[in-house]
């Protein structure tokens, strides 16, 4: 059977509202492998690297802030179809347009504070995967 990787962080609203533990519930119950997983906590310059995608975005500034406020638990995932089974799994980006049951809509709270990161392609997944662990910190 095929499997792929993923790439994702609880960003830091799930890490002070004390939802880490009911987040990697819902992806263990829905088939992913954990590879990697650490607590960590993102420089300006980390942040700004990771979403250099959105530089150019009215809300660049606020996402950096935002994503180094606090901790973060960055992991990669792995299971067959991982990157879109798992962008099913968190919702829409803005929790008011995410399904029922998602991580979104069940645990962010804006557009702005949206609980989770996914990658959104194969390539982009494996580029964010070594962008925070290292190949012995992989298993
Ligand atoms: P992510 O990359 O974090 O998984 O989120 P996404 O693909 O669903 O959304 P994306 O368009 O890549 O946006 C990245 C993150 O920027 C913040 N954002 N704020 N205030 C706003 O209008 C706005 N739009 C996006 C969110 O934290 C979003 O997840
Ligand atoms: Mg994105």
């Amino acid at each position: 059977m095929a499997t792929n990787r993923t790439f994702t962080m609880l960003k830091p609203d799930s890490v002070e509202k004390g939802h880490i533990g009911a987040i990697l519930e819902k992806i263990n119950a829905s088939g992913f492998r954990i590879v990697a997983m650490k607590l960590t906590q993102m420089t300006k310059q980390d942040a700004e690297a990771f979403y250099a995608i959105h530089n150019e975005r009215p809300f660049f500034g606020e996402l950096v802030e935002y994503m180094t406020r606090g901790p973060i638990v960055a992991a990669i995932l792995e299971k067959e179809n991982a990157v879109e089974d798992f962008r099913t799994l968190i919702g829409a980006t803005n929790p008011a347009d995410a399904a029922e049951g998602t991580i979104r809509k069940l645990y962010a709270a804006s557009i702005g504070e949206n609980a989770v990161h996914g990658s959104d392609s194969d390539e982009n997944a494996a580029i964010e995967g070594a962008f925070h662990f290292s190949g012995r910190e992989m298993f």
